[in-house]
């Protein structure tokens, strides 16, 4: 296979960076974002002290910012030029209503709102590409979501707010997301998966200190991160795929039916026309 340009999103911890270390090692150009500085460069040190590769590169993209997602999509048109290999990986869990620079509910703006402009400012890039593919980490939590548009200001207050729910909905916004973009770019490979439960920090990081300590509990029980990483690698890497779009693997890398509401074409359609209104995509042609 010829070395592919990748872009994988929160590469320097938990999946993304095990995903990371394996692309590496199959000779990939591997482009890793993430919000901070300092944790990219150690992660960058790691993964080539790991690899032994020089492929692995870093750029600041906080998905909790519009204007950070604007400004790394320009950042990377420069730098490189061309991507074959998107992988949304980034994400975030909390108990608490938090928001993003823009004004949105916290887990939406990271889990799914970033990533859709981030894929929306790249896919010229994609479609481009030979075999231009799109990998989604999605989460087995997404059966539990609904989709209330209503509350994505975090209206109702932290009363109000379930973060089990905003973790759900955020998720099940990431399958249809694939689905809606498996429909309007056929010529990218669209998919998205469900990890496993995985021996990370993502409910150690932002969560209240019960829960954190409950998922701390559970570390031993879970897979390791480079089980975590063997579906995105199959979607994002294997022949097997080609042809295959707007799918759900499961974290054995079986294609499985997502739930009811995720199979919704209309609900799909809504998020997506909802999403290009709250990052303004027609309001500002240069997105
Ligand atoms: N672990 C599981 O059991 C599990 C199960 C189902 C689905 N997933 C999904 O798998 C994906 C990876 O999660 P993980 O378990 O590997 O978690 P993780 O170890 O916490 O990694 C998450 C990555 O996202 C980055 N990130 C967080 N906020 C960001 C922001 N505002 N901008 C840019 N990057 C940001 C993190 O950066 P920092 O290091 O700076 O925080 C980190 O690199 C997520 O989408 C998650 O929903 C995980």
């Amino acid at each position: 296979m010829r070395s592919q340009t990748i872009l994988i999103t929160g590469g320097n911890d938990g999946i993304g960076r095990a995903t990371a270390q394996v692309l590496l090692e199959r000779g990939h150009l591997v482009v890793i974002a993430g919000r901070s500085p300092v944790k990219m460069k150690a992660a960058v040190a790691t993964l080539r002290h790991r690899t032994g590769s020089d492929k692995v590169e870093w750029l600041e993209c906080d998905l909790a910012s519009l204007d950070s997602v604007r400004a790394a999509s320009d950042d990377f048109l420069r730098r490189f030029g061309q991507l074959d290999i998107l992988i949304n990986n980034a994400g975030i869990f909390t108990n608490d209503l938090q928001f993003s620079s823009d004004g949105y509910e916290l887990q939406f703006a990271v889990n799914h709102l970033g990533h859709f402009l981030l894929t929306n400012r790249l896919m010229p890039l994609l479609s481009d590409a030979p075999e231009g593919r799109i990998v989604n980490l999605a989460s087995v939590a997404h059966f539990h979501g609904k989709m209330d548009f209503e509350k994505l200001r975090g209206e109702g207050g932290a009363e109000a707010y379930n973060g089990l729910h905003a973790y759900a909905q955020s998720k099940l916004a990431n399958v249809l997301f694939t689905r809606e973009l498996a429909r309007r770019y056929p010529e990218v490979e669209s998919n998205c998966l469900h990890p496993g439960v995985v021996r990370t920090r993502i409910a150690n990081k932002r969560s209240r200190w019960y829960y954190s300590l409950l998922w701390s509990f559970y570390k031993p029980f879970m897979r390791p991160t480079r089980c975590g990483a063997r579906t995105p690698l199959y979607l994002a890497l294997s022949p097997e795929i080609r042809g295959v779009s707007g799918r759900y693997f499961d974290e054995r890398q079986c294609c499985r039916k997502p739930s009811a509401d995720a199979r919704d074409p209309e609900l799909a359609g809504q998020l997506w026309t909802i999403s290009e209104q709250m990052v303004d995509i027609k309001s500002n042609p240069a997105v």
